[in-house]
C-alpha cells in the first residue's frame, strides 16, 4: 500500500467486479444503439478505459474536462468546462462517465452542458457516489459504490495530480492534505 495511504476502501478486485456488473448493465441498457461514451478528465480515464472493455458495445469515445477542483482537498465552487468535446453530440445518445458524484456541482453543469448541445438522450454511471457531501440534487443512472465521505485517491482519483495510478482506492492520509 502506498504510505500516504491511510487504509484501502476498494480493493483490485472489488473493482474489477463491480465494473464488469456496471459493464453488463450498459449492455443491455444500449443494445442496439451506438452511443457517445463521454469521459470526464481526468479523474474517470482509468474507470472509462475499464468499463468500455467490460461492456461488449458498439460506442464511440469523447473526452472533455470540466473541473472545479484545484490542488486542494475541498471544492472550489462552480464548475467549468477546461477542455471541450472533439465532437458534436447532437441528436446523440449520450453515455458520460464520471469518477464521483460528491456535491454534484459538477454533475448538475454537464446535465445542462449536454442539454444545450442536444444529447438525444443522457446516461450517467458514476465509479462513486458520495451522498454525505451533496449541495445540489442530482444523481448519476448507475453508480458502483457508495461511499463514505473522506478523501479518496487512487484509479484515477488524485490529490494535487498525484496517485492517479494506484490500482485501488484508498483513503489518503489527513496529514497529507493538512499540512
Ligand atoms: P462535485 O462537483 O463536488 O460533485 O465534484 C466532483 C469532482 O470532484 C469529481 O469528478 C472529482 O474529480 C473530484 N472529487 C470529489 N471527491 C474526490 C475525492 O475524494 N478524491 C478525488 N477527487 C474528488
Amino acid at each position: 500500500m502506498h504510505p500516504d495511504c491511510e487504509r484501502i476502501l476498494l480493493s483490485e478486485n472489488e473493482i474489477a467486479a463491480r465494473v464488469k456488473e456496471a459493464g453488463a448493465w450498459l449492455e443491455k441498457k444500449f443494445a442496439g444503439t451506438v452511443p457517445v461514451a463521454v469521459c470526464n478528465l481526468k479523474g474517470s480515464a482509468v474507470f472509462f478505459a475499464d468499463l468500455l472493455r467490460a461492456a461488449h458495445l458498439d460506442v464511440e469515445m469523447d473526452f472533455m474536462a470540466v473541473s472545479s477542483y484545484g490542488a486542494n482537498a475541498v471544492s472550489s465552487g462552480k464548475p467549468y468546462v477546461k477542455r471541450d468535446l472533439f465532437s458534436s453530440v447532437e441528436g446523440r445518445d449520450v453515455l458520460l462517465v464520471e469518477d464521483i458524484v460528491d456535491t454534484g456541482r459538477t454533475l448538475i453543469t454537464l446535465r445542462q452542458f449536454f442539454k444545450e448541445r442536444g444529447a438525444k438522450s443522457l446516461t450517467v454511471v458514476s465509479l462513486l457516489d458520495k451522498p454525505a457531501r451533496r449541495v445540489v440534487e442530482v444523481e448519476a443512472d448507475f453508480v458502483c459504490f457508495s461511499v463514505e465521505d473522506a478523501f479518496l485517491i487512487g484509479y484515477g482519483l488524485d490529490y494535487a495530480e498525484r496517485y492517479r495510478n494506484l490500482p485501488y482506492i484508498g483513503i489518503l492520509k489527513r496529514s497529507v492534505y493538512e499540512k
